[in-house]
């Protein structure tokens, strides 16, 4: 099955196509088109991403990137196209709220033959509704011109797909098999933190998740009050291992120290807003930091936001005897993360595999959203034909 995937979720616009075989059991990904752009430039400016601004974006780099796609994957192959008025009508009316999206799409699909892909899969939520939008009625668009099934994707459970995957020596062929059920899955980004259980395949329930602020969203703004550019998460990464890495005599000892909210409290659910005012008071209290102490605060702050997260975790292996545990979303990129749940996994539960995505596959990409779009499409789901985008899509 060859999946076209696109996905709009939050700052970056990108289109895979991916051939899938297998099943449920044991599957192999081919990625024979990846085009992505990230717009992390243009919203550096606001310290943020911005939604009209990103929505314009998508719709800028849509039509382009198929096209990148299409022809990285020998799938574009241009002959004029007779699209009947009809079609022409109810598409433009499907692109009507993105501007300039309708005239580049009629342009392309108009020199374009349909591609031999057999389902396309689009982001659904959660992540930024006006974002999401231009991809679903994009995708809308392409499914009812080339007649293919529109398979609708949680964007978490495309983060948990990533995560499962594993890759071949070459890199090039992806396979998602021997899984260990149940799976339990961190996914720490932007938006969202939480733990999620995956009993049966594709079936899932909410173990905990965050009372306020994102883990991601916590590394953000505490960046940003240190002066630290958009996305904070690696650049406080960035000033935490200078730490590490220093020859300082002896270990490197933290010249601040921080709360680790809810660390042992009952639930397996995480605050991290606390953390990040604590941030601010100490700023406040020392107005003058130098580098060098702001690399410290970095420092205990990462360690801080992993105690929480690794203890949090320990707690919900304990309380549902998951047989693998997965890391996902952008914050898994961190290397002091990725590098404290290798240790603690290994000296704490042997027995339990972890899986950790590949650095490409950590942060917001398409060939995620075709992992996810196949196992959906295998079973049928196709997406309504009023199918909205929804901020808050949960996977439980
Ligand atoms: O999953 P993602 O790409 O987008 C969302 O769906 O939110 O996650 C983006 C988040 C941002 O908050 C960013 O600062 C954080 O992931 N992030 C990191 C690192 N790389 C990205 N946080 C900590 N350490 C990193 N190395
Ligand atoms: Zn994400």
């Amino acid at each position: 099955m060859k999946v076209l995937a696109i996905e709009t979720s939050c700052d970056e616009t990108a289109i895979a196509i991916v051939e899938a075989h297998g099943d449920e059991q044991s599957a192999s990904f081919t990625v024979l088109g990846n085009a992505l752009l990230s717009q992390i430039d243009i919203h550096r400016e606001y310290g943020g991403v911005f939604p009209a601004l990103a929505k314009r974006e998508h719709a800028k780099n849509l039509v382009p990137l198929l096209e990148a796609a299409l022809e990285e994957a020998e799938l574009l192959h241009e002959d004029t196209q007779a699209i009947p008025e009809e079609t022409r009508d109810k598409i433009a009316a499907i692109l009507s709220r993105e501007p300039g999206l309708a005239e580049a799409f009629f342009d392309f699909v108009s020199e374009c033959e349909p591609p031999a892909i057999d389902a396309i899969a689009v982001t659904a939520g959660p992540g930024l509704e006006p974002a999401l939008w231009v991809g679903i009625n994009f995708a809308k668009a392409l499914a009812l011109l080339w007649s293919k099934p529109l398979v609708a994707v949680n964007h978490m459970e495309g983060h948990i797909m990533a995560a499962l995957a594993t890759n071949d020596a070459e890199g090039v062929l992806l396979h998602i098999k021997d899984v260990k059920l149940p799976v339990l899955a961190l996914l720490i980004s932007g938006g969202h933190t939480e733990l999620v259980l995956m009993k049966e395949w594709l079936e899932y329930e909410l173990i905990g998740q965050t009372k306020d602020d994102a883990v991601g969203e916590a590394f953000d703004k505490v960046a940003r009050m240190l002066g630290l550019p958009y996305p904070g998460g690696p650049e406080i990464s960035r000033l935490a291992e200078l730490v590490r890495n220093s020859s300082e005599l002896g270990s490197p000892v933290s010249k601040f120290e921080l709360p680790r909210p809810m660390l042992n409290d009952a639930t397996c659910d995480f605050s991290f807003s606390g953390l990040k005012t604590a941030v601010l008071y100490l700023l406040k209290k020392n107005p003058d930091m130098s580098e060098r102490e702001k690399q410290h605060l970095a420092h205990e702050f990462e360690n801080a936001v992993t105690d929480v997260l690794s203890k949090k975790t320990a707690r919900a292996l304990e309380q549902t005897g998951a047989q693998t545990l997965v890391l996902g979303g952008g914050v898994s990129a961190n290397t002091h993360i990725r590098r404290t749940f290798a240790v603690k996994m290994k000296e704490e539960y042997p027995n339990v595999a972890l899986r950790i995505p590949s650095a490409a596959l950590t942060t917001d990409n398409a060939i995620m959203i075709a992992l996810a779009g196949f196992y959906r499409a295998l079973r049928d789901e196709v997406a309504p034909a009023d199918l909205a985008a929804s901020g808050n899509r949960s996977l439980a």
